[in-house]
């Protein structure tokens, strides 16, 4: 199975989400690419805040996401943190090039899973993803959920629910619940996305 882990992260959460969704699909035997699109921050704004600075120097490694890192995979987890209770304006400026790819359905079929960070409890994690998820049922995709499948969804105190991972607080590490959740979706895209290709 190819799995691509497909990500926005302003000051880092959701970047350490990605990495653990990309080991989860990597222990289920997949080849994965993670990747990051590109900000549109404007370059002021990064200079002028320590935070993201730090954030843009950890992700300078990850290469930069291409229409093809879709195309290529069997299987895609898309991740951004919430703006007021969707994506941001990064992720779906991603998505919003997809255009031609729907008008071939290159995507139909394929596993799709969705994750998100917020900085409150009540702040939007579910809404993000379900707003995020609208792309997967145009394109015709699989939606994977998390479900109640890990007891780390049926007691999190901070993020990780049953329609996907998340991040609660911008903390400087994911907690073992958020951290189960992530592996989690990791794992059943990749045994989903291969059970969709037999
Ligand atoms: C413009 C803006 C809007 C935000 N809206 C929300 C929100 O509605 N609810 C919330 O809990 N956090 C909100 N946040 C906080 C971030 O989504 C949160 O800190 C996120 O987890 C950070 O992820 P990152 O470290 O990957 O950038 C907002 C942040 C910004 C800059």
């Amino acid at each position: 199975m190819k799995i691509s882990v497909i990500y926005y992260s302003m000051t880092g959460s959701v970047y350490h989400l990605a990495q653990v969704i990309a080991e989860g699909a990597e222990q289920a035997g997949a080849e994965v690419r993670l990747r990051r699109v590109p900000d549109l921050l404007p370059l002021e704004v990064i200079r002028a805040n320590d935070a993201i600075k730090q954030a843009v120097e950890a992700q300078k490694n990850v290469p930069v996401a291409t229409l093809d890192d879709l195309t290529w995979a069997d299987g895609i987890a898309f991740g951004s943190p919430t703006r007021y209770g969707n994506m941001t304006a990064q992720l779906k400026n991603f998505l919003d090039q997809t255009g031609p790819l729907w008008a071939q359905g290159q995507l139909a079929g394929k596993a799709a899973g969705f994750f998100t960070g917020a900085a409150t409890m009540h702040g939007g994690h579910e809404s993000t993803i379900l707003t995020m998820s609208t792309f997967a049922f145009h394109h015709g995709m699989v939606i994977v959920p998390t479900g109640y499948l890990s007891p780390s969804v049926h007691g999190t105190q901070t993020g990780g629910g049953p329609y996907g991972p998340t991040e609660l607080g911008s903390k400087p590490e994911l907690s073992d619940d958020e951290r189960a959740v992530g592996i989690l979706l990791g794992q059943r895209l990749a045994l989903i996305a291969g059970k969709l290709q037999s």
